[in-house]
């Protein structure tokens, strides 16, 4: 009886008290049902001291009250000093000084942007105190604090202590400023040039306000693919009303910088950085930007890469562009990330050595405020990459990472893939640079050498969709991507398991099926898209769905053949020594790791290797065997997927029930999609028959190939 009542009020709660459409992302601060911790939490926080009249302190006054009142269903009391037990103290440590001595061991490990919560005895009252050496850090406390009851966790002995592992927690928009999203799934871009400034939508407070909540604090507004409009004075005031906003959640602004700006705006004949003029002219271009904006960041460069102009149209180095442009914004403090995403056309060498090829011989020439912003991979987020070669390869450069959050390569708009272990799996992975234990992520945070910056960028997946992210599950990676910024050892377990309980339910059942959905969602889409090693087997130009058949483009590089190289031999790229030799831009450790294919990681092999269909593979099974194991496999566990979702409508809300289910099923047809046509394509070289056992395709190869899709998103 209890249990058909409980399984009624979840389908009652969920459907008619709670219509949701995700626009309020995890932040959604829904009353605390369970009595007992809802009168714990309320002996715990009656009262409010909340000191300091900064806008960022406003921020994070409002954004305490209005969660703490929302799911307490009780409005803290607003006091001056503690009178009674459940006093929450939130303040600077100088702020709040006369009330709490914070230690100074806490405030040294806080460090300038990190935050102490603490349960404490004032009077001989029981209180929580949120301090910080910066009202940013107060800010992050604030959020912090909200999650443990988000979550539904004690909060009676808490003792937290926390600093951001990176300075730099970076999202990159890939937005042009006509409102469409390179690469984008889920709309238009969020910033309306048009209206702004004058109309400040509601939408860019939330989006600074999910930010921070994970501790983002920078973003550059504008695609890598750079349009100079944005350095028009006209424009520039349009960033400035987002730079003022966004600066009260901690948040500082970056633009993307068009190489040829002097010459397309400038009217100068040339964009040569060692030109007098030239630099002249970034120069004045950095004082009127830092007038707008005191804050302002700084810019991120992508050049001489897919078309972009760069130094090279001058015969000019990357660190020549890069140094130019960094003693532009210097005076103010501003940092120049230089992209190292460059390959060119004319270069007749595998692109996966492209950007180490360039740049190794650059190291140490960069300046202090020069970042290189380094994608995880080589090529170019794929599903599954090895770590890139430049990490670890420049000991005298500073350098961050560039993972993508939008799926451009990930099933795009309509897939359910967590990117969390994707992730993790980099930042892992050991470069052998120093020794064992080198891995990416000290690479990346500088333990490895001392430098004076350091971050992480997320290519992001937000648009103007009612959502933010149009797959219901893409908010994870947003999320994911904060957390890992701010310390990249939160595993992604942890991580599913706060979003879920914030995004949909704390229910225990719900929880187990859907986290399980989450971290295993990467490997099924590599298992029916491009496993062991395959990549860039993706439609020529919007890179949505299979066409491992692709042979002409505008350049080699951009067809599909380029990377997989069937034969009738066998698959798979040889960049071993008697191939590219791509291998030999790693450590002799881990060249040695990867260059045997009989010891070679499967997840990896046919990236390095080409291997003959009969190859035999630890499964014992051939390697054609193995190739339609996988596509098989996968597809397969996507039907799964589909099945466990089914059995948790009781505990989501209608709307994103169906939305997610709808979605599943695409994805579905999706996985056939991908495993029929590669299955067809390869077996046109491997001649071999599709094993005993398997579905045969419904469709010809001719059908799959003949799929076109004009209008696909990004
Ligand atoms: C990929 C992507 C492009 C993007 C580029 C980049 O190639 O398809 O749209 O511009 O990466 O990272 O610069």
């Amino acid at each position: 009886m209890k249990k058909i009542f409980f399984v009624f009020f979840l389908f009652f709660y969920n459907n008619i008290l709670h219509a949701e459409n995700g626009y309020d992302l995890w932040l959604r601060y829904l009353p605390v049902e369970n009595q007992l911790l809802l009168s714990e939490y309320r002996s715990h926080i009656s009262a409010l001291i909340f000191p300091g009249n900064t806008a960022i302190s406003g921020s994070a006054r409002e954004e305490l009250v209005s969660g703490i009142t929302a799911m307490l269903k009780k409005k803290p009391v607003p006091a001056e000093s503690v009178l009674s037990n459940g006093t929450l103290i939130a303040g600077t440590a100088s702020r709040i000084e006369k009330i709490y001595k914070v230690s100074a061991d806490d405030l040294k490990a806080a460090g300038e942007e990190g935050f102490i919560i603490r349960s404490v005895l004032i009077n001989n009252r029981k209180c929580i105190v949120i301090t910080a050496n910066s009202d940013k850090g107060v800010l992050y406390g604030s959020f912090y604090f909200l999650r443990l009851l988000q979550t539904r966790q004690a909060i009676n002995s808490l003792k937290v202590v926390t600093a951001p592992q990176l300075q730099l927690r970076m999202l990159n928009h890939w937005d042009n400023l006509n409102r469409t999203v390179e690469r984008g799934y889920a709309g238009f871009s969020n910033w309306n040039w048009h209206m702004l400034p004058t109309y400040m939508d509601k939408r860019y407070r939330d989006y600074a306000r999910a930010n921070a909540s994970v501790g983002i604090n920078s973003t550059v507004l504008t695609n890598v693919n750079a349009n100079a409009t944005i350095l028009t004075p006209e424009y520039l005031r349009k960033v400035a009303a987002l730079a003022d906003l966004f600066r009260t959640y901690g948040i500082r602004v970056f633009l993307t910088a068009r190489f040829s700006a002097p010459v397309e705006m400038g009217g100068l004949p040339t964009a040569d950085p060692l030109d007098p003029a030239v630099q002249q002219w970034w120069k004045n271009k950095a004082d009127e930007i830092y007038k707008l904006i005191p804050d302002f960041g700084g810019f991120l460069v992508k050049a001489n890469s897919e078309g972009q102009p760069g130094p090279q149209n001058y015969n000019r180095t990357h660190a020549d562009g890069a140094n130019m442009l960094a003693d532009a914004v210097a005076p103010h403090k501003g940092i120049v990330i230089w992209r190292a995403f460059v390959y060119s056309n004319e270069v007749p060498e595998d692109r996966h050595k492209q950007a180490y090829n360039e740049f190794v011989p650059l190291d140490g020439k960069f300046r202090q405020n020069v970042l290189i912003q380094v994608k995880n991979g080589a090529i170019d987020f794929m599903p599954r990459e090895p770590f890139h070669p430049l990490f670890g390869a420049m000991p005298k450069t500073q350098m961050m990472m560039e993972f993508q959050l939008t799926q451009e390569y990930l099933g795009q708009g309509t897939s359910l893939v967590f990117l969390a272990p994707l992730f993790r799996e980099t930042l892992e992975s050991d470069t052998w640079r120093n020794g064992k234990g080198s891995t990416v992520e000290k690479v990346i945070d500088g333990s490895l050498q001392t430098q004076t910056f350091n971050g992480m960028a997320g290519v992001t997946n937000i648009g103007n969709d009612i959502n933010w992210c149009g797959h219901p599950f893409a908010q994870a990676n947003w999320y994911a991507l904060g957390r890992l910024t701010w310390d990249m050892k939160v595993i992604p377990e942890q991580i599913a398991d706060e979003w879920l309980k914030m995004t949909f339910s704390v229910e225990e059942k719900f929880l187990a099926a859907t986290k399980k959905i989450m971290l295993e969602s990467r490997d099924v889409i590599l298992q029916y898209s491009m496993p062991m090693g395959l990549h860039h087997l993706i439609t020529y130009g919007s890179h949505y769905g299979p066409a491992p058949w692709v042979d002409k483009g505008a350049r080699p590089d951009w067809t599909n053949v380029y990377y997989h190289k069937a034969d009738s031999a066998g698959i798979g790229f040889n960049r071993t020594a008697s191939g590219s030799n791509a291998i030999g831009q790693y450590a002799p450790e881990v060249q040695q790791s990867w260059s045997n294919p009989e010891t070679c990681d499967e997840k990896y092999l046919l990236w390095f290797h080409h291997i003959s269909w009969t190859h035999k593979m630890k499964s014992g099974r051939t390697l054609w065997e193995e190739l339609c194991y996988q596509y098989y496999t996968g597809a397969e566990r996507m039907k799964n997927v589909q099945n466990e979702w089914a059995k948790l409508k009781i505990y989501v809300d209608k709307d994103r029930f169906e939305q997610v289910t709808m979605l599943l099923q695409v994805q579905y047809e999706e996985a056939i999609w991908w495993r029929n046509s590669c299955v067809l394509y390869f077996q046109t070289f491997s001649k071999m028959a599709i094993p005993a056992g398997y579905e045969k395709p419904d469709k010809t190869l001719e059908y799959y190939k003949s799929l076109k899709f004009p209008f696909a998103p990004g």
